[in-house]
């Protein structure tokens, strides 16, 4: 069988894909490149975004600190607001479009920056817990393989908010 990465791992390597794919996004030109990458990175972060909120994070409750989670939460929703955007989107002819890429990889920075800072960070915390994080990992990639799935055959949903509900926009 083979070996399978704990939950922390998984999860910074994710981080480290996105990062790779802001980055071609910056670089890309013609073709609708841009939009290909731009739709590549919707789907890598709705599919992150729902491993972590549906069962890294809820695992960490009671062994990372609570109000370091709830901005989490609250950051992911931030950012689910761009991408339904983006998703929604005339893409490249949107003059808008660019920058809206941009501003998300500025709030998925930083928010990974709160996920990874050392010691203190989400993911510091949770290595100090006595969470089973091999388990959480073999949980989590056996469910991004069904949503990777999933959503290449269907494409990426409209992604549901979890802290925000007092407006409508
Ligand atoms: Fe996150
Ligand atoms: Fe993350």
């Amino acid at each position: 069988m083979a070996d399978t990465q704990d939950a922390i791992t998984l999860l910074r390597e994710d981080h480290r894909a996105v990062e790779k794919l802001f980055k071609d996004f910056e670089e890309a030109k013609g073709d609708g490149r841009k939009e290909k990458l731009a739709r590549q990175i919707c789907m890598e972060l709705t599919i992150h975004t729902e491993l972590e909120e549906k069962i890294f994070y809820p695992a960490c409750e009671g062994n990372v600190e609570e109000d370091l989670l709830k901005e989490s939460f609250v950051e992911h929703d931030a950012a689910k607001l761009l991408i339904a955007e983006i998703e929604a989107g005339n893409g490249e002819s949107d003059e808008y479009f660019d920058s809206k890429v941009k501003v998300l990889s500025e709030e998925i920075e930083h928010h990974v920056e709160e996920e990874e800072k050392p010691n203190t960070g989400v993911f510091a915390q949770a290595r100090k817990s006595e969470m089973d994080l091999k388990a959480l990992g073999e949980q989590m990639a056996e469910r991004k393989r069904e949503l990777t799935e999933e959503y290449k055959n269907s494409g990426v949903p409209q992604p549901e908010l979890t802290t925000m509900d007092e407006v409508q926009v």
